[in-house]
């Protein structure tokens, strides 16, 4: 297995091309090797940073729009969180923690934008994969579930045993460019997150404790 740092630069887009050019490099390995599984970890890697490109790109562009265009269409809310734990999974595997998913089977579909969700849970579970750098623990687990409470459409959870945050923090972190990660993080994750719920006529918590972990939950109305 190739170990390439996800941000090898200062700035998303720069760790975003450096993400490509490292999937390309597993990819070329694995072609002049024939090696299935190289090839297969460079297509993932590929994969994750052209998704994350084109999420940035979107909130670059929506950033200074009072709304954004939503495109409503008849979906399985379990899907985008399928999709988002299969982007991550080498990710959180890098990291040596367990990414695991537990999709409530009662959930049925109905209409929200698929694009905008899977934006948010993209966003929340790579800040719960993140919560892990900056205090290691040895059992690092992110669980991102779904659930079905009377009254909504769906009810997502993303609970992690990382690093959590104080009040201090936990106040500020839908405020534009509110980032505690430097020059890796934009700041923008968040407050695009909120956004979106919100168009949603959602809602969005968060539960957390420093040194302990954190639970973020989205409610969407079907
Ligand atoms: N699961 C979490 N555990 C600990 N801190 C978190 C978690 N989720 C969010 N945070 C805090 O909230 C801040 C804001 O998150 P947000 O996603 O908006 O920006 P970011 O991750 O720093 O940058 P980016 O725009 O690239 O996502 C983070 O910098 C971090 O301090
Ligand atoms: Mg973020």
């Amino acid at each position: 297995m190739f170990f390439i740092g996800e941000n090898v630069g200062d700035k998303p887009f720069v760790g975003i091309a450096g993400g490509l050019k490292g999937g390309m490099f597993v990819l070329e390995k694995g072609m002049e090797l024939e090696n299935k599984e190289y090839l297969l970890q460079g297509w993932e890697m590929v994969r994750g940073n052209v998704d994350k490109i084109k999420n940035l790109s979107l909130d670059l562009l929506n950033y200074g729009k009072p709304s954004v265009d939503l495109n409503h269409q008849l979906c399985d809310p379990n899907q985008p969180v399928r999709e988002v734990v299969r982007l991550m999974t080498s990710r959180a595997e890098d990291g040596g923690i367990d990414l695991e998913m537990e999709l409530s089977p009662e959930v049925e579909a109905f209409r929200f934008d698929p694009e905008a969700i899977h934006r948010c849970l993209m966003d929340i579970v790579t800040n719960a994969l993140d919560a892990f750098e900056t205090d290691p623990r040895k059992e690092k687990r992110v669980w991102v579930r779904t659930v079905m409470p009377a009254g909504w459409g769906v009810e997502y959870q993303v609970i992690d045993n990382g690093c959590g945050m104080d009040e201090e923090i936990r106040k500020k972190i839908f405020q534009s460019f509110f980032s505690t990660k430097g020059t890796r993080g934009t700041g923008i994750g968040l407050m695009m997150t909120k956004k979106l719920i919100d168009q949603h006529n959602g809602v969005i918590e968060v539960a957390s404790e420093a040194g302990k972990g954190t639970t973020f939950i989205i409610r969407l109305p079907a």
